[in-house]
């Protein structure tokens, strides 16, 4: 109990008492004085000792374990959660020895074997890559241009394409200049050269839990200190964002507003204003990754946070992963003035540029009208996949006890099992009936037994939609079944209270 014994809450404060119990427990974990697995101190006790109510307590410990800094044991107590700092593949490894598809999850893969339905990928099958046009407009590039393709590019990107994904921003309500574009290979890198600019060692990082595991890993590769704030339905808990803002002073704050990965949630448009509000007061640098709000099925409200930035604090990055090919790996960040020269020197130091012949051919697709027509088939596809999903959850899913809510577009849907179910052991359960999905412990920056996973539309066929969610619907009542029978056979339960 030594280690709590400082701990003081101030009963003036506007602050919520349990939130400033929360970040002070936090502050411990992260501070290395409370260790993996070390137990915190029974509910009544440490509310006896704090001179709280215990509901303080209960409210703390619940957001502790919802952004995955402790883990919750029935009948034993509550305990710091295991850190993601090595490559998650051991950790998970240590509990699924022999599974190869763990070992390549971190990496961004995963092993589809014959007649497996996978609802683990978000990328879409090379069946939809538009090859015929490219072809055609690839010889186009290549007549007119000849050997310039080839040379090494300006930095900061094809002046061409640059000029044509200005058109293609005001579209979406961002105005921008060419001067303000940057072209990266791929939003990963956008998120690395960012990262190469502004992260130093023990800087601090504000992420969504859960997050992309892409990003995670490269804010950890700088050595930042990750601080996660929890995604709501309708946007991060902003009230607890402030609180990190205040608290931790952070470097950047990496968010994807519109249907966001993994839970496919979007926020509110006060969310996002208040969001730039935010980042006026604070004087913040906000990261936002809009690698699909393209995709928008039934929200008419897809803003960017960019679009509604008039203070030059988002830097915002774009994939065309999800709705071109990925293989190309092209994108691009809008930078505010301030940060050109910053960004620019991290990407030279990256790659020099990106690929030069790969930018031309995607300017003519842009320049020729072909992109819209692209998107409209893209978008024709993914939307009745992701009508057949919504009706075969609704029929499949219903009596199955876990918990979801449909989001109104994107790729991505979003479930938590009951409490005290373990979605990796659910995965390996899965993965034996041929059906692949995405334990959701991949996306947090702690590891903990998350009860979440995901499943994504991107690479299946509507063929199999309902094949794939009928038979996990079965694996999923047999396994909570299972787990509930063994249950009856444990340890009487200890309340916690
Ligand atoms: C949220 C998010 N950001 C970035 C990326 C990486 O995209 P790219 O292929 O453009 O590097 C992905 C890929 O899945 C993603 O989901």
């Amino acid at each position: 109990m030594e280690k709590y014994i400082g701990i003081q809450l101030d009963k003036n404060s506007p602050q919520h008492l349990y939130m400033q119990l929360f970040q002070k427990i936090r502050q411990l974990i992260m501070d290395g004085k409370l260790k993996e697995k070390d137990k915190l101190p029974p509910i009544r006790q440490l509310a006896n000792m704090l001179g709280v109510n215990t509901s303080t307590i209960v409210n703390a410990y619940g957001l502790l374990e919802k952004e995955g800094f402790v883990y919750k044991k029935i009948g034993s107590g509550t305990f710091v959660s295991e850190r993601h700092d090595n490559d998650l593949s051991d950790i998970l490894l240590q509990k699924y020895p022999l599974d190869e598809d763990i070992r390549l999850m971190d990496r961004g893969q995963i092993q589809i074997k014959e007649n497996m339905i996978s609802f683990a990928s978000a990328t879409p099958t090379t069946d939809l890559f538009p090859v015929e046009d490219f072809k055609i407009l690839l010889n186009e590039v290549l007549d007119r241009d000849k050997g310039d393709a080839f040379g090494y590019q300006e930095s900061q990107g094809y002046f061409p394409l640059r000029e044509a994904l200005v058109n293609y921003l005001a579209q979406s309500n961002i105005q921008t200049k060419t001067e303000n574009i940057q072209i990266i290979s791929g939003a990963q890198q956008g998120i690395d050269v960012i990262s190469k600019a502004f992260v130093d060692y023990n800087d601090t990082i504000i992420v969504e839990s859960p997050t992309y595991t892409g990003a995670i890993g490269t804010f950890k590769s700088r050595g930042a200190k990750i601080v996660s704030v929890p995604i709501l339905k309708d946007g991060i808990d902003i009230e607890l964002l402030e609180e990190s803002i205040k608290l931790y002073k952070p470097k950047l704050v990496y968010l994807m507003p519109n249907f966001q990965n993994p839970t496919g949630y979007s926020y509110s448009r006060e969310k996002k204003m208040k969001i730039i509000e935010l980042a006026k007061k604070y004087n913040l640098l906000i990261v936002e990754d809009d690698y699909l709000s393209d995709l928008s099925f039934y929200r008419d409200d897809h803003a960017t946070l960019k679009s509604i930035d008039e203070i030059g604090s988002v830097i915002y990055i774009k994939s065309f992963s999800k709705i071109f090919m990925p293989g190309l790996r092209l994108g691009f960040l809008v930078l505010p003035k301030k940060i050109h020269h910053k960004i620019l020197a991290a990407k030279h130091t990256s790659d020099i540029s990106t690929s030069g012949l790969n930018q031309r051919v995607f300017d003519l697709y842009l320049k020729k009208g072909i992109w819209k027509n692209h998107i409209q088939y893209m978008e024709k596809i993914y939307k009745e996949r992701f009508d057949i999903m919504k009706k075969c959850i609704e029929k499949y899913f219903t009596q199955t006890g876990i918990d979801y809510s449909f989001p109104q577009g994107g790729l991505n849907f979003w479930f938590s099992l009951p409490e005290g179910y373990d979605a990796n052991k659910l995965y390996v359960e899965a993965a034996k009936n041929n059906i692949l999905i995405l334990p959701g412990s991949i996306f947090f920056t702690c590891q903990n037994e998350s009860r979440c996973f995901r499943l994504s539309i991107a690479s299946v066929y509507p063929k199999d939609i309902e094949i794939g969610i009928r038979k996990l619907s079965q694996v999923i009542e047999k396994f909570i079944k299972k787990d509930t029978d063994k249950r009856k056979g444990a340890d009487p339960y200890t309340p916690l209270l």
